[in-house]
């Protein structure tokens, strides 16, 4: 699907934003493991948490999907063998976090995806769930499909290599399966949506100084949730405000979890005006609506732990850099390249459309600031977050430009272009 997005004078107006991806994954597959019925307002309406849903119903969870989504937890030993393959789509999330609980079940099962999810590494995973009993296989030892031969784990103290929250996740889940206790290091802090996750299941989680511990073999209680708005999300609309010239944007309902939330420092430092209103938390979690207005934005440098924090943002950040007085330069992000796309290489490709400036490396980039964006065709190169960063990008252009494989930004926000042209003047 081509869309096609015109400059815009001005954004107004209230957003409202699909549920949180990050913690739609983690709340439909631990109350799959729950023993009884969970319900969960605003899970995410991306496909890539429908993916997970449709993962846990191959595993023999019955799921009512309507206004709310209800699971039928099974309990920690309540999985069934699958029929086929489970899909996990295009969501990384869902094959890692995933993995983590398949390991420990008394039965082969495979799972594996589409042509991106294909060449995506899943050593990450496979070394630790290896260190706790599990055999599995990989496509040419490393990318899906994979065949796990789940069995009886044990707990392991494993050291992440690199900040993965996703990595984090797998241990710990399969942790809740291992008699004893499993703990993960972490190298620098990731979100933390699945210890506050398994605390309001009931589970026993301790973090401390970077270590987080999981006590196995608990009971998983079912409770009643809500998801907030995906403030990865709401990064292309606080984004949106500054690439026209006069806009005042509320976004209702937003995630803020601390951990999440380092966005908002960092565009605050840049010079963008962000007010934060009416918070309040929901199952462990922060919520609040933001109202962003067009600010005069200077720059930024992106490195370190802040790397690792913004790494879902960065294409939009991009775009904001190149709009920005003095540029934005990125290092430490080598991840990037192994995401959805090489994003490093699709944001340089439609850059170099829009006529752009950007020097690449292989962690990062340097975008000079003050650009003019010209009319471009566009591609997502398949990847939801290169689609809407590139269509908040067009707002700026001097005409008319088209973005190719739009239908992308689906994975995570089916709504996103209705929304962004509900709001442009
Ligand atoms: C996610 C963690 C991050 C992030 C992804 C979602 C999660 O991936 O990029 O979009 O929900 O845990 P990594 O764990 O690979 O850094």
């Amino acid at each position: 699907m081509v869309e096609h997005i015109s400059p815009a004078q001005s954004l107004s107006g209230n957003v409202v934003l699909p549920g949180d991806k990050s913690i739609s994954h983690r709340y439909a597959m631990l109350a799959s493991l729950a023993e009884g019925t969970s319900k969960i307002r605003n899970y995410s309406t991306g496909a890539d948490c429908q993916s997970t849903l449709g993962c846990m119903r191959a595993l023999g969870i019955e799921i009512d999907a309507g206004e709310e989504v209800a699971i039928h937890g099974k309990g920690l030993d309540g999985l069934s063998e699958p029929a086929a393959m489970l899909d996990a789509g295009n969501s990384g999330s869902t094959i890692r976090m995933l993995s983590g609980i398949l390991a420990a079940q008394p039965f082969v099962s495979r799972i594996g995806g589409d042509e991106s999810l294909s060449r995506r590494p899943m050593q990450r995973i496979m070394t630790p769930l290896a260190e706790m009993g599990a055999r599995i296989e990989a496509r040419d030892g490393k990318y899906p499909p994979l065949t796990i031969n789940g069995g009886p784990l044990h707990a392991i103290d494993y050291t992440l290599p690199m900040a993965s929250a996703q990595v984090k996740t797998c241990v710990l889940f399969a942790g809740l399966f291992a008699p004893g206790r499993t703990s993960v290091v972490e190298p620098m802090r990731t979100r933390d949506h699945s210890e506050l996750a398994l605390r309001e299941f009931g589970v026993e989680v301790s973090s401390s100084g970077g270590t987080i511990s999981v006590e196995g073999r608990a009971h998983l209680k079912p409770l009643d949730f809500y998801v907030p708005g995906d403030l990865s999300s709401a990064a292309f609309f606080l984004v949106a405000a500054q690439m026209v010239n006069e806009s005042d944007v509320t976004i209702l309902g937003v995630g803020l979890n601390p951990t999440r939330s380092s966005l908002l420092d960092f565009l605050v430092g840049m010079g963008v005006n962000i007010k934060i209103l009416d918070v309040q938390q929901a199952n462990g979690e922060l919520i609040g609506s933001l109202r962003v207005r067009k600010s005069r934005v200077r720059g930024g440098r992106i490195e370190g732990a802040l790397a690792a924090a913004l790494i879902d943002e960065i294409p939009v950040l991009a775009v904001l850099g190149a709009k920005s007085e003095e540029g934005l330069s990125v290092h430490d992000a080598s991840e990037l390249r192994i995401k959805e796309t090489d994003r490093i290489a699709s944001i340089e490709e439609n850059f170099r459309r829009m006529g752009v400036n950007i020097e690449t490396r292989t962690d990062g980039f340097d975008v000079p600031g003050r650009q003019k964006f010209h009319a471009a065709e566009l591609s997502s190169f398949g990847d939801h977050r290169i689609a809407m960063a590139f269509a908040v990008a067009a707002l700026a252009a001097d005409g008319p430009c088209s973005i190719q494989d739009a239908e992308a930004a689906s994975v995570s926000f089916p709504d996103f272009f209705d929304t962004l042209q509900r709001i442009a003047v």
